[in-house]
């Protein structure tokens, strides 16, 4: 959706890790489309910083083999590519070592201009690199740094991780990244929330029986098992973008769509959500064996692993708006198809006035991925005659298919997020306070897995484990089904 673009003045972004593969197949990319559209201004610099002994050339070659293979054909135009080859530059340094640092701040810009710091390394690097950066004297107040996950792996570190950040930085220059807030079907979920007066006065636990949140990948680990083995579902996925998307879900509207505003209400509801004292709430899995299928454990290299590759589990936003409205969240790795969805399911009419017929209940549901769109089920009569007879349809609105008639394309969440570092809108992005209160949620989940059974094995190509559907069937609902 690229029709209006807000321009940016002039800035200088420098990656850290830019030889990596977050830089080659999200960052670069990311930034060539950018310009393709018009809004990187002419000045704008990139600069790429690593080990590898490269120059600017050599950079340039790299990041051209990352536009080759990660950006397609149809989009690669030899000017446009020419032109964003020409803002990248490049400075060797190890982050661990004191040397190269004068070098960095003699490279930058000298006019005053919005200067972002991305740290596309490995957690370890982080505070070496702001305290490096701050040792340079290079932090102004219009400099930003932008960390991506694994923002810690439980409270402690997430809270050191913070303070470490909070040495060079105010909370207003940092920008910690969660791509899911940049997709965007995540951003029409407000759009849908607040821009329209039809469902809120439904959003409650008056009219809504539960909700259903899937981000469900039929992809395995992808050789990252020595990081994801460390991981597993829940660290990697429900602490972040799960309980983002329940967050953007349970929301109260915010005064205004500004940071703050947007991030107070989210935080209100991780604060609100009960901890999970009975382990039936919870369900992992681990995929085994299937057919020519690696199991997790070949995948991973660890026979023995208990790390989950899915996790299932009932959450419970304990306020007036949510009392006794089960959210239902689930993802996992090798299953059926690749889907992403928040599924709102409204409660049945309170009584049929049709003789032996029971409306189907409404479902409005929001699909990330594939296929952006909103689908709302309904009961209408089945057309033609033979007297009352009801059928379910559904009211398709595909984000897919309006962009097909556009001509336009739909944009890459980092390309919105890396924008909105260089514009300095936070909205998108978490702030310290979720981060940990996120984690103090997850924290007794993960703790009380210490003594409990190991994952329950599931078939790669199936819906997860058995258990999975057991948590909604005992409170007489189902899962919708994961089809791509
Ligand atoms: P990679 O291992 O592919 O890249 C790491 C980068 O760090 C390389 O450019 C490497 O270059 C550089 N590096 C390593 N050591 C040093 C050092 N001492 N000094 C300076 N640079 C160094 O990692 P990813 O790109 O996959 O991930 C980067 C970060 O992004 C991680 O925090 C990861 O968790 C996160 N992330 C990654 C995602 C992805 O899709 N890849 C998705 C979400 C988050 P060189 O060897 O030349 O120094
Ligand atoms: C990342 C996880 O944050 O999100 C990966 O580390 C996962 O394990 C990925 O595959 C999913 O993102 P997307 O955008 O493909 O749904």
């Amino acid at each position: 959706m690229t029709a209006r673009v807000i321009p940016v003045d002039p800035f200088d972004l420098v990656v850290f890790g830019a030889t990596g593969d977050l830089a080659r197949r999200k960052l670069i990319p990311a930034l060539y489309h950018r310009l393709a559209d018009g809004q990187m201004p002419d000045g704008a610099r990139i600069i790429g910083t690593a080990r590898s002994a490269l120059d600017a050339e050599g950079f340039r070659a790299l990041a051209s083999e990352a536009l080759e293979a990660f950006v397609p054909a149809e989009a690669l135009d030899a000017d446009i590519r020419g032109r964003f080859l020409n803002c990248l530059d490049y400075l060797q340094l190890d982050v661990s070592t004191p040397e190269g640092w004068e070098d960095l701040r003699g490279m930058l810009s000298t006019d005053g201009r919005p200067c972002a710091y991305y740290l596309s390394v490995a957690p370890r690097f982080f505070g070496m690199i702001a305290e490096g950066i701050g040792r340079a004297g290079l932090v102004e107040p219009n400099t930003r740094i932008v960390v991506e996950k694994p923002l810690g792996r439980d409270l402690a570190s997430a809270r050191a991780l913070n303070a470490q950040l909070a040495e060079g930085f105010d909370e207003s220059q940092i920008y910690r990244i969660d791509h899911y807030l940049g997709k965007e079907t995540v951003q029409n979920l407000m759009a849908l929330r607040f821009a329209n007066a039809l469902f809120e006065p439904l959003w409650n636990a008056r009219h809504i029986d539960h909700v259903q949140i899937t981000v469900a990948e039929s992809v395995g680990i992808e050789g990252r098992g020595p990081y994801y083995d460390h991981v597993g579902a829940m660290r990697d996925m429900v602490q972040n973008h799960l309980l983002q998307l329940l967050c953007l879900t349970a929301m109260e509207p915010p005064a205004r769509f500004e940071p703050d505003a947007v991030r107070d209400e989210k935080l209100k509801v991780l604060r609100a959500l009960e901890p999970i004292d009975d382990p039936a709430d919870v369900v992992r899995g681990q995929y085994r064996a299937n057919g020519t299928a690696k199991s997790y454990r070949e995948e991973a290299e660890n026979p023995d692993s208990t790390t989950e590759s899915f996790v299932a589990l009932r959450a419970r936003v304990s306020n007036w708006r949510w009392s006794g409205v089960p959210f239902y969240l689930r993802t996992g790795k090798r299953l059926r198809n690749r889907v992403s969805e928040i599924a709102i399911r409204f409660r049945d009419v309170p009584h049929s006035i049709f003789p032996g017929v029971a409306p189907l209940p409404n479902m409005l549901a929001i699909r990330l991925q594939p296929d952006e769109g909103i689908t709302l089920s309904m009961t209408v009569k089945d057309p033609g005659p033979g007297g009352m007879r009801l059928t379910d349809t559904t009211l398709d609105m595909s984000f897919a298919e309006r962009l097909a008639t556009t001509g336009m394309r739909m944009p890459d969440a980092y390309e919105r997020l890396v924008m909105d570092v260089i514009r300095g809108d936070q909205t998108l992005f978490m702030r310290g306070d979720e981060v940990e209160t996120a984690w103090g949620w997850i924290d007794p989940i993960i703790a009380a897995w210490q003594s409990a059974p190991p994952p329950r094995p599931y078939d790669p190509g199936s819906s997860g484990p058995e258990d999975a559907l057991m948590l909604l069937h005992r409170d007489g609902r189902r899962w919708r089904e994961i089809e791509a």
